[in-house]
């Protein structure tokens, strides 16, 4: 891992509100992720599983959580199974956790080696009847791959058919809406990462370039800054392909006179970031790309405001799309009777504006939490609106994430500029003199 060490007390916090949620004649059960073989003897990066990795710190492969919410004596309401480290592995892998080191990141007394887990739980199913099980129920994931937690649940089903098993996902996504303030600063600190990135990157952006050139500069500050990479694949779209709203091929030549649209976030200590400029290539923006950037930036800062304790994504996005609408008529892009014979499927906005303004914001770039979760302090949403018109290779989408607080709401990306005059200014500042004279 590359950022600093959290205090286990996050993680104890985390554990204790999923357990006061249990009934006490249950028990839950949490697997890591899979580490994903590539090829042959080679794996995918692994990234641990957001739910396991909430609960512990732990960031190992074949790691199970069982909460114990009836346990009598408090520190045996978390059991930690973990991997046992072998030197034929380590030397290749590099050290694994021992147990002290398991305990001392999450806080959890009772750590056993993963192999020993079976016996274990056995013999815990002799007093529980009900198990939580984990489950990723994202309603947008549509995949064949089974996860630890899918197979175990089969294991369950099929050796143990007598027992109840419960939905753990809608528990734990209750908990990870609402941040705890170590939270808030690990994604502050993304978000700062991004932000400064972004600094250092735009002056370094001219005609001539490839897309994948400022998204290998955007990778450097990075991971030099203690990010673990990108939170999701970094969308460097120039001229015609910043309408194409995931481009992620990053392979085309920018051209002068056009612009680039950066999506891009730092992911620290697996908390995103998710930010979303657009730069003129050549320095200034022409005529009508500056119309269509104030545009949306307008309804950027107008949906921002909307942003506060006790609405929701949903309400505040049908807001979003009267504004949307409203500046496609002064852009000349809808008339009055296309509004007046839209209907509720096709809308006259949606050829410039086809997706949500809005998505939680943690451990996953696209956080757990629905449409219609009522907003509360210590949640964290980004903010993006757009304006695509394909047939004039402009897309413009600004993107900021946003702290619900007692008080009002929080841009947590405040530093990165975004005001036509400070991008322009950043693009034509002294290093971007001194790089291309
Ligand atoms: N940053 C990509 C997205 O929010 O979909
Ligand atoms: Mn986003």
């Amino acid at each position: 891992m590359k950022y600093f060490p959290i205090s286990s007390d996050l993680f104890a916090r985390n554990r204790n509100k999923v357990l006061r949620q249990l009934p006490h004649d249950s028990i839950a059960v949490i697997h890591s992720n899979d580490l994903i073989p590539r090829n042959g003897d080679l794996f995918f990066k692994f990234r641990q599983h957001s739910d396991l990795f909430y609960l512990t710190g732990i960031e190992q492969e074949k790691t199970i959580l069982v909460l114990i919410p009836g346990a009598s004596d408090n520190k045996e309401k978390a059991v930690l199974f973990i991997l046992e480290p072998k030197p034929e592995i380590e030397i290749w892998e590099g050290k694994k956790l021992t147990i002290t080191q398991a305990q001392q990141i999450s806080g959890i007394s009772h750590i056993e080696y993963e192999h020993t887990f079976h016996i274990f739980f056995a013999k815990l199913l002799q007093h529980y009847n009900c198990i939580y099980l984990n489950k990723n129920e994202n309603p947008r994931l549509h995949t064949f791959v089974k996860s630890r937690d899918d197979r175990f649940k089969r294991i369950i089903r099929k050796r143990f058919p007598e027992k109840q098993i419960e939905r753990l996902a809608p528990i734990i996504t209750e908990c990870r809406l609402r941040k705890e303030p170590e939270e808030i600063a690990l994604i502050e600190q993304a978000c700062n990462i991004t932000t400064n990135a972004f600094k250092q990157t735009v002056p370094y952006i001219k005609p001539g370039i490839y897309e994948y050139e400022i998204e290998a500069l955007l990778t450097k500050e990075f991971i030099a800054h203690g990010a673990s990479g990108h939170a999701f694949e970094p969308i460097i779209a120039s001229g015609a392909n910043s309408c194409f709203l995931h481009y992620v091929s990053n392979n085309t030549v920018l051209q002068p006179n056009t612009i680039v649209l950066m999506d891009f976030g730092a992911e620290y200590a697996n908390y995103a970031s998710d930010a979303t400029r657009v730069i003129p290539v050549s320095g200034k923006f022409t005529q009508r790309q500056k119309q269509v950037y104030e545009a949306v930036l307008r309804v950027l800062k107008q949906t921002t405001k909307l942003i506060i304790t006790g609405t929701t994504i949903l309400e505040y996005q049908e807001q979003t799309k009267l504004y949307i609408q409203e500046e496609l008529l002064h852009l000349g892009l809808i008339k009055q009777h296309d509004i007046t014979k839209q209907t509720k499927d096709k809308p006259a906005y949606f050829t410039y504006f086809m997706h949500g303004v809005s998505h939680f914001i943690g451990l996953d770039t696209h956080d757990v939490g629905n449409k219609d979760t009522v907003l509360e302090p210590g949640m964290v949403v980004s903010c993006e609106p757009g304006i695509y018109i394909a047939n004039e290779g402009i897309g413009i989408r600004l993107e900021n994430d946003i702290l619900i607080t007692e008080t009002g709401n929080k841009n947590l990306l405040e530093q990165m500029p975004i005001e036509i005059e400070e991008i322009e200014d950043l693009m034509n500042s002294y290093w971007h003199n001194k790089k291309i004279n």
